[in-house]
C-alpha cells in the first residue's frame, strides 16, 4: 500500500520518479506526487487519482532537480485529493511514507499546542512536523529523524528530504519495507525491487527499525538501537521487462496466459518429475511425520488458497488443518499446542496481517513455513521455512498467477507430508506427481476457452448478482470465483458451499441471477448436481463447469456449459480456476471497469 521511491543524482530525476511509481503504481493509485531540490530549494508537484494526471501537470510545470522523492497513495488517513498527495512538507523538510502512525492524533494535538499548522488530514504530515521541530532546536537532519523515530507507534517506510542539502536522503523502515538501491554514482530508495529496476540491480533490504542516510556514493545504515549495521547487497534478478504487458490490453491477461509457464517453473522447482516424487528444497527441514497440526493464516485470494491446501492435508496427510484469514488468527489468541506448524501464504510477502499472524505462530512456538511470491519479502525473511512460488512479478491487483502457483506449491507440501507420513504410498505420490505435472498442459488447454467466456461475459456485465456453488476444493474455488468478479467488475457476487445452498441462499435465486456452478466429475459430483436441479428448479440460470462426462450426466438446460478436460481430481482447483478468473476478467473488461486498479484496492496491504 503505497509506493515510495527516492533518487539522489547528478542528473534531473523527474522523469525516473514518475518512471517508477509507474511500477509502484499497483501499490496504490489515489494521488501521487514528488519534491525535488532545485538549487538547494525545495519544490513538489501532487496530483489527486492516477499518475498520468500528475504526468499532466509536470509537463506545464517541470522539476528539474538532481535529487527528489516521489509517492503513489492508497488513502488510509484522509480522502484522496491533492492536499492529502504526498510529499508532506515544511519549508525545511519533505517526506513520503507508506504505512500508518498509529499515534498521529495525539502527536498532532501535541504540534498543534506548538503552533505547527496542518494542510492535510493525513497520519504522514506529522511526521514532517516532528523533524521540522528537531531542525529548529539545531539537530542535523539525521539527528531530527533519529529523535523523531521513537515517537512515531505504528508502521512506516518513511523517506526525507531536506531543504539546502543537495546531497542528502534519509530512509526509514518499521513494518513496511524499504530497499536501498546502489548506483553508479547515484543511490535510490524503494518500496521494492520492481521500483528501482531498471535504475540498479544492486540492492540491500533493510531489516526493521533500521535507517539508512544516504549520499550519491554511499549509504550509511543504522538498526533500531541506533548502531552501524551492514546490510548485504543482493544482486535482483527484477527487470523492467517482467512488468511490461506484451501483446496483452491488460496486466491481468498477460498474468492470466503465463500460467501455464510459471506454473510449470514452479512445479519444477518442487517436483522430481524424472522420478515422480515430490522433491522439496534442502532448506525445508519440517519433520512432517512428528507434525500433529497445522494452522494456515493468508488474506484473500491466498486464503483461498490455503483452505484448497486444507483438504489437501487433510486427504493426503491426514493432518488436522485449522485455516482462519489473518486478521482474524492474529487477535484470536488460538491455542496452537506442540508440534504444530503454521504457513501464512502470501504473494507480497508483506501483508500487514498475515505478517503478524506469522509473529503470533513464533511466539507460540510453531515451526513457519512461509509460501510466498517476494522471497526477498519480509514474510519471507521471518519464517523458518520459504516455499517460493516463481509466480514473477504480480502487477494486476487481483490475483491470478500467484494463486496458482500457490496451489501447485501447497499441493507439492501436502504430498511431501503424506509421504513422510506413511498416508500417501510410493505408488500415490507417483500417480498425483503425475497429474501435477499434467497441469500446465491442462491449462493451456482450458485458456482455449477464452472466447467462449468472453460471449457468455456479455450476459454478465448486465447482471447485478451473481452466485457461484462449488463442493470439496471446488467451494473455495467459488468463493475466489467471487472475489474475483466483485473486485474487478464491482459486480455483487457471493460463492458457496453447494449444500449450503438451501440453508438460506436459495431464497435469491430467480430468472436473474446468474449461477455458476464448478463441478468436476469427482467424487462429489453427484451432489453438486442435486443442488444444481434445486437451483433449475427456481428458474435460475445455470453456467456449469465441468467436464466432458460431467456435461453429460448433468443433463439439464444451462445458460452455458463450460467443457474442461478430463484431469485427476486433485489437480482440479489448479486448472478450474481458469476459466473463472477468465470471466471475472472479460465481464470487468465489458463493463469497460479498470481492470488492473480496481477502484479502492491495492495490491500489498501493508496496513491492518
Ligand atoms: C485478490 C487479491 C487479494 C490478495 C490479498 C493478500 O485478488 O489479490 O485478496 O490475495 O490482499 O495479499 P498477499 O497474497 O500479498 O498477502
Amino acid at each position: 500500500m503505497c509506493g515510495i521511491i527516492g533518487i539522489v543524482s547528478d542528473a534531473p530525476v523527474a522523469d525516473r520518479l514518475v518512471e517508477s511509481l509507474k511500477r509502484l503504481e499497483y501499490r496504490g493509485y489515489d494521488s501521487a506526487g514528488i519534491a525535488t531540490l532545485e538549487g538547494g530549494r525545495m519544490d513538489r508537484r501532487r496530483a489527486e487519482g492516477k499518475l498520468r494526471n500528475l504526468e499532466a501537470l509536470l509537463l506545464g510545470q517541470p522539476l528539474k532537480g538532481r535529487i527528489g522523492i516521489g509517492h503513489t497513495r492508497w488513502a488510509t488517513h484522509g480522502r484522496p485529493s491533492v492536499a492529502n498527495a504526498h510529499p508532506h512538507a515544511t519549508t525545511q523538510v519533505a517526506v513520503v511514507h507508506n504505512g500508518i502512525i498509529e499515534n498521529f492524533r495525539e502527536l498532532r494535538e501535541e504540534l498543534g499546542g506548538t503552533g505547527c499548522n496542518f494542510e492535510s488530514e493525513t497520519d504522514t504530515e506529522v511526521v514532517a512536523h516532528l523533524v521540522s521541530r528537531e531542525l529548529r532546536e539545531g539537530r542535523t537532519p539525521a539527528d531530527a529523524v533519529a529523535a523523531t523515530l521513537p515517537k512515531l507507534k505504528g508502521a512506516f517506510a518513511l523517506a526525507f528530504l531536506f531543504d539546502g542539502d543537495e546531497d542528502l536522503m534519509i530512509g526509514a523502515r518499521r513494518g513496511s519495507p524499504l530497499a536501498v538501491g546502489y548506483g553508479d554514482g547515484e543511490m535510490f530508495l524503494g518500496s521494492d525491487a520492481i521500483a528501482l529496476a531498471p535504475f540498479t540491480d544492486r540492492i540491500a533490504y533493510l531489516d526493521d527499525g533500521d535507517w539508512a542516510v544516504l549520499h550519491h556514493d554511499r549509504a550509511d545504515i543504522r538498526n533500531a538501537a541506533n548502531r552501524p549495521v551492514r546490510r548485504e547487497i543482493q544482486k535482483t534478478a527484477a527487470t523492467s521487462l517482467m512488468i511490461e504487458k506484451g501483446n496483452h490490453r491488460h496486466f491481468m491477461a498477460k498474468e492470466i496466459h503465463e500460467q501455464p509457464t510459471v506454473v510449470a517453473q514452479t512445479l519444477g522447482h518442487y517436483l522430481d518429475m524424472a522420478n515422480e516424487t515430490v522433491h522439496l528444497p534442502g532448506d525445508v527441514t519440517i519433520d512432517f511425520a512428528r507434525l500433529e497440526r497445522i494452522s494456515i493464516a493468508a488474506c484473500g485470494t491466498a486464503y483461498y488458497a490455503g483452505l484448497i491446501a486444507k483438504y489437501w492435508f487433510e486427504r493426503y496427510a491426514r493432518l488436522p488443518v485449522e485455516i482462519d484469514v489473518a486478521s482474524e488468527f492474529r487477535y484470536r489468541e488460538a491455542p496452537l499446542g506442540d508440534n504444530g506448524l503454521t504457513i501464512v501464504i502470501s504473494q507480497s510477502g508483506e501483508t500487514a496481517d498475515t505478517l503478524a499472524s506469522l509473529r503470533y505462530a513464533r511466539d507460540e512456538d510453531q515451526s513457519v513455513l512461509a509460501v510466498v511470491n517476494v522471497a526477498t519479502s519480509t514474510i519471507a525473511r521471518e519464517s523458518d521455512a520459504v516455499m517460493p512460488t516463481l509466480a514473477g512479478p504480480e502487477i494486476g491487483v487481483a490475483s491470478t498467477k500467484a494463486f496458482t502457483c500457490q496451489l501447485a506449491t501447497l499441493c507439492a507440501i501436502a504430498v511431501a507430508a503424506g509421504r513422510a507420513r506413511g498416508t500417501v504410498s510410493a505408488e500415490e505420490e507417483r500417480a498425483l506427481v503425475g497429474a501435477l505435472t499434467e497441469v500446465p498442459r491442462l491449462m493451456n488447454e482450458a485458456l482455449g476457452l477464452s472466447d467462449e467466456i468472453e460471449t457468455l461475459a456479455r450476459t454478465f456485465a448486465k447482471t447485478r448478482d451473481v452466485l457461484y456453488l462449488g463442493r470439496g476444493t471446488s467451494y473455495p474455488l467459488a468463493l475466489e470465483g467471487a472475489l474475483k468478479l466483485k473486485e474487478i467488475s464491482y459486480i455483487h457476487a457471493e460463492g458457496y458451499a453447494a449444500g449450503e445452498l438451501k440453508h438460506g441462499p436459495i431464497a435469491l435465486i430467480d430468472e436473474n441471477m446468474p449461477v455458476v456452478v464448478i463441478a468436476p466429475h469427482d467424487a462429489v459430483f453427484d451432489k453438486t448436481m442435486s443442488n444444481m436441479q434445486e437451483v433449475a428448479a427456481r428458474g435460475g440460470r445455470i453456467v456449469l463447469i465441468t467436464d466432458a462426462s460431467g456435461a453429460k450426466q448433468a443433463a439439464l438446460p444451462t445458460e452455458a456449459t463450460l467443457v474442461m478436460p478430463d484431469m485427476h481430481p486433485a489437480i482440479t482447483p489448479l486448472v478450474y480456476a481458469l476459466p473463472i478468473q477468465l470471466l471475472a476478467y472479460h465481464t470487468a473488461v465489458h463493463m469497460g471497469t479498470d481492470v488492473d486498479q480496481p477502484r479502492n484496492l491495492a495490491k500489498s496491504v501493508t496496513v491492518e
